[in-house]
Order: C-alpha cells, then structure tokens, then sequence
C-alpha cells in the first residue's frame, strides 16, 4: 500500500469565516440589552466626538506625592459653586425683581412655595460655604508655595474668582429686599464709591444712576444671576485647565528625589 500524502493547507478563502460575536448563542434578554444601553450610549457619542481623551486628561492626573485632604478645597469651592447655581435656578422661578414686590415674593419663596425655605436656606447658607472655602483654598495655594512659577498666571485667575465670588454674595444680599439688605447695601455701595479713580463711576454704576432706586434692584439682580455666574464658569474653566496643563505643586515640606545620574560626587 502507498503511503499517504499529507493533505495540502486548505486556502483561507475556504475556511469558514470567524464567528461573529454573540452568534450562536442563546439569544440576549431584554434585561442584557437594558445593562449595556448606558455603555453603549456613552460609546456612541465618544465615537463621534472623542471626548473621553479629553475627560482621561483631565481627570486621571498624576498628583505629587504628600498630596493630601488640602488638595481638596479647590473642588470644594467648584462644588458649592454649582450648588447655588442649582439653587439659584430654582429660586428665580419664583423670585420678582421689583421694588414693589421683591420683598413679597421672596416672602413666598419661604412661607409658601414647595421646599421653598430649604431651597433659600441651602442658597442662602451655601455663599457664606462658598466664601469661606475660597479663603481657605487661597490659604492653602499661598501656604504651599502654589502661586510660583510657572502658575502665577493661575494664582492671578484665582484673585479675579475671588472678587467676582465677593461681588456674587454682595449683590445677591440685596434681593431679598428688606430694611437689612437695603440699608446694608447702600453702605456697601458708598463704601465701592471712597475707592480711588474708580470708585465713583463703581459705585454709579452699581446704583444705575446717582440715586438708589427701582432700577439699582434690577441691576443687581441682572449683575448677580447672569452676569457673574457666566464670568465665574469661564474663569473658573480657565482655572481647572491650567490646573489639569501644569499639575498641582507637591507640598513644601516634601523633599525633591535625586537621581543618582545626576550625583557629581566621584569627581
Ligand atoms: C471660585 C473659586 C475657585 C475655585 C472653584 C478653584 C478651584 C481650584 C481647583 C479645583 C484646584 C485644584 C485642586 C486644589 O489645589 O485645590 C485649584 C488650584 C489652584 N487654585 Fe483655585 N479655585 C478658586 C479660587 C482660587 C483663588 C481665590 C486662588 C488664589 C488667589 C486660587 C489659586 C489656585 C492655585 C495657585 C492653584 C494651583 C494649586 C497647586 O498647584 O497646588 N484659586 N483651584
């Protein structure tokens, strides 16, 4: 008998093509499709737009060792921020930017609306939480050396933010429009007025006009919930990529690593 010859390769045109998959499986549940829907979802806006590389950048930085509960003022701030932005909507719909009727709406908002007095208190409460923790992350930033080289353009961003978060709790007291905020206004108004050079055409600017009148609440109100809350979120932006560019400085008290190439001692 003649030996068998070994069987020539079989061309890849002939095999059979790879199974595609989930073919020949069980058929999915309408419950497997529901758990993928979120990933799929957020996979098909990634592919057309591509910005998960943009949030990786920004979110899963390296951070310098020591880095500790400090480092966490600065998203406090951002937090309380967006708080009284939510807050804030909620209240305009209900608030009137009168001088007649300020005061009774605002009255409204607390005795009557639904979860109004929550909703005023959290808003309320949240600009004292605000200022106080832009303070206190300004603390930290100076106390660890932050506002050096290369990020002084950072510490200058973080002084504007400063201001205009002032200025969002000075103008936002106002509203309420009662004896103690409008009293307390034109004091913080003739004070604006004593700066130098600009402060007479601030303080004019503040009141709409040389008196302070029916036009200085609508002013306030327009400076306080469209005006600074638009300046605070582009600088705030402007902020946070400077922030994800150049990293966040290690703390004064962590020592730089040497690497041994660069010793020059066995000169
Ligand atoms: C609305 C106000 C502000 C927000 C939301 C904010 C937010 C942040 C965040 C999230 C960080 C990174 C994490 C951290 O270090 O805490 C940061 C860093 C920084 N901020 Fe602010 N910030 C604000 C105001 C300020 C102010 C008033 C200053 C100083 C005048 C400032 C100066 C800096 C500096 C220099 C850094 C870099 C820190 C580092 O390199 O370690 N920021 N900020």
């Amino acid at each position: 008998m003649s030996p068998r010859l070994p069987a020539p390769p079989v061309p890849d045109q002939l095999k059979s093509a790879p199974k595609r998959p989930g073919e020949g499986e069980a058929p999915k549940k309408p419950v497997d499709h529901g758990i993928h829907a979120g990933t799929s979802a957020v996979d098909w806006i990634d592919e057309r737009t591509s910005l998960s590389g943009g949030l990786r950048w920004m979110m899963f930085r390296k951070v310098p060792k020591g880095t500790n509960w400090f480092y966490t003022l600065g998203s406090a701030t951002m937090f309380a921020f967006l708080s009284q932005a939510v807050t804030g909507v909620f209240l305009a719909m209900y608030y009137t930017p009168s001088a007649t009727q300020a005061y009774e709406s605002t009255r409204y908002i607390t005795n009557e609306a639904f979860l109004g007095e929550f909703v005023r208190g959290m808003h309320k409460w949240g600009s004292t939480v605000m200022v106080i923790l832009v303070f206190l992350h300004m603390a930290r930033t100076f106390f660890f050396g932050a506002y050096k080289y290369p990020r002084e353009l950072n510490w200058v961003i973080g002084v504007v933010l400063l201001i205009l978060t002032m200025a969002m709790s000075f103008t936002g007291y106002l509203l309420p429009f009662d004896q103690r905020s409008y009293w307390a206004t034109i004091v913080g108004v003739n004070i604006n007025g004593t700066g130098p050079i600009v402060g007479p055409y601030l303080s004019d600017f503040l009141r709409a006009g040389p008196e302070f009148g029916a036009t200085t609440l609508s002013r306030f109100y327009s400076i306080h919930m469209l005006l600074l809350p638009g300046a605070v979120a582009a600088m705030m932006g402007a902020h946070l990529y400077l922030v994800a560019r150049l990293g966040t400085t290690a703390p004064p008290w962590m020592k730089a690593e040497q690497s041994d190439e660069l010793t020059t001692d066995e000169v």
